[in-house]
């Protein structure tokens, strides 16, 4: 086959070597790094870490066969289904191709060997610097009809959009053109006075088999796109310079069940270093023995002496409160006295020293604990100078995981009102930005929601910078498959050389974040299908995770594996993905085909009863904002399909939120099996915000139905169910439909109530239609009978006797005016600060106009620009990039940003032809 990298290939000199080492990728460039460190002078260097986002040059090839032959490594072929759908893969003739292109894979593998704990196992750069002579890696090569781009950057979120069926990309992955070979390069001046640092290059997440290279020489790379990884530039860096970086990505079709985005979709640092330094995510912050009255901190420092030199290394850490913005608070609360020892030349050494805080402020989860967060200051010196400063932030927080009371934090019951997140931010698509991922998480926290479980690979970093600020509870997880595929081209094709240093790197870099709780490495994996084989891989995975982090338990999702199956053993949290709630259970659901199981909670809890036991995901309930059908469904729960929830003319799914995919449950099936199982820690629902990607279950759409929120940001009506189930102590009552169907006069049109009381009294047009009270495991109030007059709907809620909630819907005139909202009046100039402007098609009294789709128009003055116009349709195949799109029931989503610097009045017109345009004012500042 190709030149796989083997033992045999590895002399045993080299090996000697290979072991000796403690700084592996430093071995490949052995030579090339000495002659740099022989420069380093002794000076003191402070570290630098210099965002490089701005001002790169993108390229795409147009197709597959256009790009160029400098492939990681050979795929398989997909072939395709008489419907055009992937089928399967089928392996290519190595050798054809070996002919034609440059396998890569050799020069790659040794970024990561810092994750490979056997060093046995490390691979050696083979000699050579492929793609040398390739334009695009050269220096002066002219990219000046490149585009340019500032990163994050999504190729693909403008489309266009795949249309129809045998699309090359189809519904599942978001019907975008994510798929294909793309090159970015940079300009990076590094100073003359650079010489003699040590430079990486550390990239937050590239989607997908990046390979990068530094002046025409191939630095290495990382091919999985959720991973975060570094590259040491120093080798290759030309001080005094400008040096050309280009960086190649490969993203193949039919590799995710969603959509993943395309392109450097995450931040990217240079940062710059003495020789001798923290290593890479290189300090470890552990917390013990909590309580309010003291906790003893635990900090594992890592320090590379990748200098010539054998020498003295000193490690004194400070720690300090930090304030709710960020900021340090005051004077050090403790100091970590001195830990030292002699480390040699290319050596790497590990510093152990523990320190008791009293009084110490506890992170944990609002709104009855607070997120507090400490900062670790560590300085290291080398032979009596100060050569390095390293920061982490960190919380001190107590967690226990009952199998009775569900979680602990600090002492508190806490039960997970949890939600499943993909990565996509809408219209943004895969970029990261954080306002965006700060908008999400805000509405979420509104609607009662504490717990984010990461579906189902890393996020990005900044995530979770605003879960530990703000007081979520993360489930981290790493991988959706691992041996066995789930679409032709996943993760499983790089699985047997990459799970190592992917979930290491993982853990490394996510160990001190307080709001991650717990580890998640597989998500519906196929390996719950291979018994004892399946769990032995389980247990090597997880052995890796406690070997990197031995304070938080771990667990898999599991759609299949049943009590007396090995792979539930392996785990420590047992996490079931709808088996909790029944899959195919239920009056409504019996007689569908496929796996039919009864609530599996208690056979859990009895086979396992040490074990804590949580609903990793629930519910799959589906519905399109505004969108009602009739006749509705009159049990609580029902699988979706053509005619019972499902519209197949429109493609839209109803709002009454009573329907499920197969496997699912609408809410309120899911809150009386969570109900009747107290001692499970809670769920976390399938989805909190709609996704790119999987339309289940109309696949000629672009984006899901399952989010309680829409694509756009907007709250279906079923925020507000779990607002009430959720927020009990929060006066809330919200009725559905909405109350404009001039072609239903006289015809039963049902409304339902939720709300955090327990009685509601309705009435239309004053009259009331009767008070009803919630019986047990009723979570909503419901008139299935009323039929439709225009007026006013009036929802009177009552707790325990006593008023505490109402709502009015009430039937509009036409549309004759558009209204402009904004999240924020005043944001930041700093070219990557948001503001969401909702738009409404509102009556002359400034109602909006539910069922309204007028064709919007935008246009902008000042120092900003329109990055995105979103509806949340499901349906809606315009660009993000539009400035004309629909409205979708009344509203419309406009996105904009401030350039940056400049500071000043933004102002954004919305038009409609026969309605009264409007205009808003949004002020931008610059940073403080
Ligand atoms: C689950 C899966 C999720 C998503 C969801 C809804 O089985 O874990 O990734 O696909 O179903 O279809």
């Amino acid at each position: 086959m190709m030149i796989r990298l083997n033992q045999k290939y590895i002399s045993t000199g080299f090996r000697l070597l290979v072991c000796l080492s403690m700084a592996a990728p430093l071995l490949s460039i052995f030579t090339e790094v000495r002659a740099q460190s022989e420069r380093y002078d002794d000076r003191p260097i402070k570290r630098e870490r210099i965002l490089i986002n701005e001002n790169w040059k993108f390229y795409k090839y147009s197709s597959a066969e256009q790009a160029d032959s400098l492939i990681y490594d050979v795929r398989p072929e997909v072939e395709e289904d008489v419907d055009g759908k992937p089928a399967d893969a089928r392996p290519t003739e190595a050798i054809e191709l070996i002919a034609t292109r440059t396998v890569l894979k050799p020069w790659i593998l040794p970024t990561g060997n810092n994750f490979i704990e056997d060093s046995v196992q490390w691979h050696v750069r083979p000699e050579g610097h492929p793609g040398s002579d390739f334009p695009f890696v050269e220096r002066d090569f002219d990219d000046s009809s490149w585009k340019s781009v500032n990163l994050p950057h999504d190729w693909a979120i403008n489309g266009p959009f795949y249309e129809g069926w045998n699309t090359e990309i189809g519904g599942g992955m978001g019907r975008l053109p994510i798929q294909g070979v793309a090159w970015y390069r940079k300009e990076l001046d590094i100073p003359e006075t650079d010489a003699g640092k040590s430079i990486f290059l550390e990239m937050e997440g590239a989607m997908s088999y990046a390979m990068v290279w530094l002046n025409g020489k191939l630095v290495g790379g990382w091919p999985y796109g959720y991973a975060s990884w570094q590259l040491d530039l120093t080798p290759y860096v030309i001080p005094g310079t400008v040096n050309q970086l280009a960086i190649r990505l490969d993203n193949p079709p039919s590799s995710s069940r969603w959509y993943p985005g395309g392109g450097i979709y995450r931040n990217v640092w240079l940062t710059k270093t003495a020789p001798v330094h923290v290593a890479q995510w290189g300090a470890f912050v552990q917390t013990h023995h909590v309580s309010k009255s003291s906790a003893t901190v635990e900090l594992q420092v890592t320090v590379d002496n990748r200098s010539a030199a054998n020498g003295h290394v000193s490690v004194a850490t400070e720690i300090y409160l930090l304030d709710a913005n960020g900021r340090k608070a005051g004077s050090p609360v403790a100091q970590i006295n001195p830990a030292s020892d002699s480390v040699a030349a290319y050596a790497s050494a590990s510093f152990n020293r523990a320190v008791s805080i009293s009084n110490p402020k506890l992170w944990g989860p609002p709104p009855n604990q607070v997120p507090d967060r400490y900062v670790a200051v560590i300085q290291v010196s080398f032979n009596g100078r100060v050569v390095d400063t390293y920061e982490t932030v960190f919380g001190i927080r107590d967690l226990h995981f009952d199998p009775d009371k569900g979680l602990l934090v600090n002492g508190e019951r806490i039960l997970m009102k949890g939600v499943n997140q993909h990565h996509d931010l809408g219209a943004l698509g895969a970029a990261f930005n954080r306002r965006a991922a700060e908008r999400q998480l805000e509405l979420l926290r509104e609607m009662g929601c504490n717990a984010i479980r990461m579906a189902h690979n890393p996020p990005a970093p900044g995530l979770l910078e605003l879960t530990d600020s703000m007081g979520f509870l993360v489930i981290d997880e790493i991988f959706d498959n691992w041996e066995l595929k789930k679409t032709p081209l996943d993760f499983h094709l790089i699985f047997p050389d990459w799970h190592e240093q992917d979930l290491r790197a993982l853990v490394r870099r996510d160990r001190n974040h307080p709001s991650v709780i717990l580890w998640s490495f597989g998500n519906e994996v196929g390996e719950q299908y291979t018994d004892e084989k399946g769990a032995e891989l389980a247990r090597r995975l997880q052995t890796i995770v406690k070997a990197e982090d031995a304070t938080r338990p771990t667990t898999v999702s599991m759609n299949y594996a049943k009590p007396h199956m090995p792979l539930p053993a392996v785990v420590d949290i047992i996490s079931l993905n709808y088996q909790g709630e029944g899959i195919r259970n239920g009056p409504a659901y019996s007689g569908l085909k496929g796996i039919n199981t009864p609530p599996l909670f208690p056979a859990f809890r009895e086979r396992f009863p040490d074990k804590m036991i949580l609903s990793s995901e629930n519910a799959a309930a589906v519905s399109s904002r505004g969108e009602y059908l009739f006749p509705v469904f009159d049990g609580n729960s029902a699988p979706v399909k053509d005619g019972q929830g499902g519209d197949p003319d429109t493609q839209q799914v109803s709002a009454y939120e009573l329907y499920s995919v197969e496997f699912g449950a609408a809410p309120d099936k899911v809150f009386a099996t969570m109900d009747a199982h107290p001692y499970v820690a809670g769920g976390f629902v399938w989805s909190g915000w709609d996704y790119l990607g999987e339309p289940t279950p109309y696949y000629l759409s672009r984006s899901s139905y399952f989010g309680i929120i829409d694509l756009a940001g907007f709250k279906k009506d079923r925020f507000y169910l779990y607002q009430a189930y959720w927020r009990p102590d929060m006066p809330m009552a919200h009725i559905l439909p909405h109350w404009n169907w001039q072609e239903r006069v006289g015809q039963v049109t049902p409304v339902h109530v939720f709300t955090s009381g327990d009685e509601v009294e309705l009435f239309l047009n004053g009259v009331s239609l009767g008070r009803k009270k919630r019986g047990k495991q009723e979570y909503r109030l419901r008139w299935d009978d009323i039929k439709y007059a225009p007026g006013e709907l009036k929802a009177v809620a009552f707790k325990d006797g006593k008023r505490w909630a109402e709502d009015i819907v009430k039937t509009t005139g036409a549309a004759s005016q558009l209204m402009l909202q904004a999240d924020r009046p005043v944001f930041l100039a700093d070219g990557e600060d948001l503001v969401f402007v909702t738009v409404s098609i509102a009556d002359k009294d400034r109602l909006t106009v539910p069922r309204a789709k007028n064709l919007l128009r935008f246009s902008i003055d000042g120092p900003g620009e329109i990055v995105a116009t979103d509806n949340g349709d499901p349906t809606s195949l315009v660009s993000f990039s539009s400035l004309e799109r629909e409205a979708f029931n009344g509203l419309c989503l406009v996105i904009v940003r401030a350039r940056r610097g400049q500071e000043g009045a933004i102002k954004l017109t919305a038009e409609s032809a026969g309605l009264d345009s409007a205009t808003i004012l949004l002020k931008s500042i610059r940073e403080e």
